[in-house]
């Protein structure tokens, strides 16, 4: 069956979560980073201090080896378990974006060249060349940011697109430069946290000076951060702010990462105002953990709120169709799936599934089922939002009347096929998931 991948328990929507969420770390390291880098080598040429140029010569090895190793690994990563998981939005993605993708990879290619440059030019070439070389690395590294959040801000509110479809009413759509400032202000607080760490292995000199401006540098960007974040959330749809309120898991990550951001901006003012005796790589990678924590909650706020869609006002979570979009010439699936069938028309059904029997209807009802609810709900009982648990107690025909007739709600996107699609994913989720009674062939295939 295509395109369907089922993470039991789980659920493939973590996955990409969780490499996502890794991957924030490393590429905001190394946008941010070097902006600080070329403060502190100013610094170090201006007041004559050697040992600053010690930490860049650390700190530089260790975004070399950290960010471009796992910041590559889950770059990839989440376009791998994003094709597999949501194959239809990641080629709608594509089809859109596809010039904006090349253009990032350009600048991912200055990023990479001129890192190495600056790394093995340390005291080789004139301090103003050196400087020139890491300013042109934070530049590039910055725009491949001001590149990929037209491209992510697209998937939470595609502004014009919707009508024209349009490359740049789609970029610069109304949640771009909320977005932008907020990430933008993010990765001098990621960076800073950053900093500390490999401030912590420092022994002497350097070490407090860098922990200071690691804490003020970190301190300005997680305050910048939050009143963007508030701009942010003024610019978003009203179903998004309700989704955040009545889904339990979102309103509870949206507490977390607001707890986080507050220990987080404690610790960069201790860092830059304290005596700075807690400073060690442990303090710091323990403190890193936590702000991985608070982006984790952040971030899946930010996803969650677009449900029911992934493309909201085209693509529905589950990858279905559900409004017409006359620019691109693309037809909503929702009335056709209805009128004449969800498994006649999806692609890749097996042959034998095609028409509702008798036989096959517990199969059907799988394949139906997983189609359109697998994107947010896992099967089996115990797991993340779980169907069994949440419909435990309901026969199929419970499950048609209370359920499924009634899905559309804000965070849910309708059921879509025929009656009879209807009937046999509620008697799959009877039968097989809730261990329910058998359902009767003749309720699902003649509905009485
Ligand atoms: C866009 C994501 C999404 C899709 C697709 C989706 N659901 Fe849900 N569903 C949710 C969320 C989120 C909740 C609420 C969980 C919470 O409040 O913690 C939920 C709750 C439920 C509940 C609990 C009762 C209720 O109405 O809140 C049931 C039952 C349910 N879903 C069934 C289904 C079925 C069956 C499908 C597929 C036909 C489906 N869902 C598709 C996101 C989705």
């Amino acid at each position: 069956m295509y395109p369907l991948f089922e993470i039991p328990s789980v659920g493939g929507p973590m996955l990409i979560a969780s490499i996502a969420t890794f991957h924030i770390l490393p590429s905001h390291v190394a946008t941010g980073a070097f902006w600080m880098a070329y403060f502190i080598e100013r610094k170090s040429i201006n007041e004559n201090r050697p040992e600053l140029m010690e930490f860049l010569k650390r700190f530089t090895l260790s975004i070399l080896i950290f960010c471009f190793v796992t910041g590559s690994l889950t770059g990839v990563g989440i376009w791998y378990s994003a094709t597999v998981i949501s194959p239809r939005a990641i080629s709608g993605l594509i089809h859109n974006y596809v010039w904006g993708w090349a253009t990032e990879w350009v600048f991912f290619i200055i990023e990479i060249v001129t890192i190495y440059v600056y790394f093995y030019t340390f005291g080789k070439v004139s301090n103003k060349t050196h400087l020139r070389i890491g300013l042109l690395y934070a530049l590039a590294a910055w725009i491949s940011m001001v590149i990929i959040t037209g491209i992510l801000g697209f998937m939470m509110t595609p502004g014009k697109w919707l009508t024209t479809g349009g490359f740049f009413d789609g970029f610069f759509n109304e949640t771009y430069w909320p977005q932008l400032f907020t990430r933008t202000s993010m990765m001098f607080a990621i960076a800073g946290a950053y900093a500390a760490v490999v401030a912590g292995t420092l022994k002497d000199g350097g070490r407090d000076t860098i922990r200071k401006i690691a804490g003020r540098w970190g301190l300005g960007g997680i305050i910048a951060g939050a009143l963007f974040t508030l701009w942010y959330y003024t610019k978003l749809p009203a179903n998004a702010l309700e989704n955040i309120q009545q889904i339990a898991y979102t309103s509870m990550m949206l507490k977390v990462s607001l707890v986080i951001g507050v220990v987080m901006a404690l610790y960069f003012l201790l860092l830059a105002f304290g005596k700075g005796g807690f400073v060690s790589p442990v303090v710091g990678i323990l403190m890193m953990v936590v702000l991985f924590a608070g982006i984790g909650g952040g971030e899946s706020v930010r996803e969650i709120a677009r449900r029911p869609y992934l493309i909201p006002g085209y693509m529905y979570s589950n990858q279905i169709i559900g409004h017409d979009m006359a620019a691109k010439g693309v037809s909503s699936e929702v009335e056709k799936f209805n009128s004449e069938g969800l498994l006649t028309n999806y692609p890749f059904i097996p042959e034998d599934l095609r028409v509702i029997t008798a036989d096959n209807y517990l199969k059907a009802g799988e394949v139906i089922t997983k189609l359109e609810c697998v994107a947010c709900h896992t099967m089996e009982a115990g797991g993340r939002n779980s169907l069994a648990d949440l419909e435990a107690g309901l026969t199929a025909a419970g499950i048609v009347t209370d359920i499924l007739d009634d899905l559309a709600s804000s965070y849910m996107p309708p059921f879509v096929g025929t009656e009879i699609e209807k009937r046999a994913a509620a008697a799959y989720m009877s039968d097989i998931l809730l261990g329910g009674e058998a359902t009767d062939a003749d309720w699902v295939v003649n509905g009485d």
